[in-house]
């Protein structure tokens, strides 16, 4: 941290201060930026993989529980979701998509 702010102290101690808050001043705050990181890595996993023409489906409907337990992940090792990958087999019929809230539906442009 220190080298990257050209060892400027004050800086470095304002940021430690600010992390100390957004990631671990309360369980609650700690899990929720976990998970909001782990989510976006996740979907960024799917849009490469997508780019490598690889087809994604993420899970929570899942055994979590069960998971930790089969992979040994530590108590401190929290499972935010599965996503299997696979190529799509163009023989199969997938069942239609669900409709979906149009853009103009979901956001307020401000
Ligand atoms: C966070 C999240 C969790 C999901 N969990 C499951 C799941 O446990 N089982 C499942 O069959 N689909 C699950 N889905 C739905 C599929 O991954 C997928 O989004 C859905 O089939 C719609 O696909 P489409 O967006 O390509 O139409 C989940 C989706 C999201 C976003």
């Amino acid at each position: 941290m220190l080298t990257s702010v050209r060892g400027n102290t004050e800086i470095a101690s304002g940021a430690k201060q600010a992390a100390a808050f957004l990631y671990g001043s309360s369980e609650k705050r700690k899990v929720k930026f976990a998970e909001s990181n782990a989510s976006l890595l996740a979907m960024s996993q799917m849009i490469a993989a997508k780019n490598k023409g690889v087809d994604s489906h993420p899970m929570s409907g899942i055994d979590f529980e069960g998971i930790q337990k089969e992979f040994g992940l530590k108590e401190s090792e929290n499972l935010v979701m599965v996503i299997s990958l696979g190529y799509f087999d163009a023989s199969k019929q997938l069942y239609p998509r669900k409709p979906r809230r149009l853009f103009e539906d979901i956001t307020t442009i401000v």
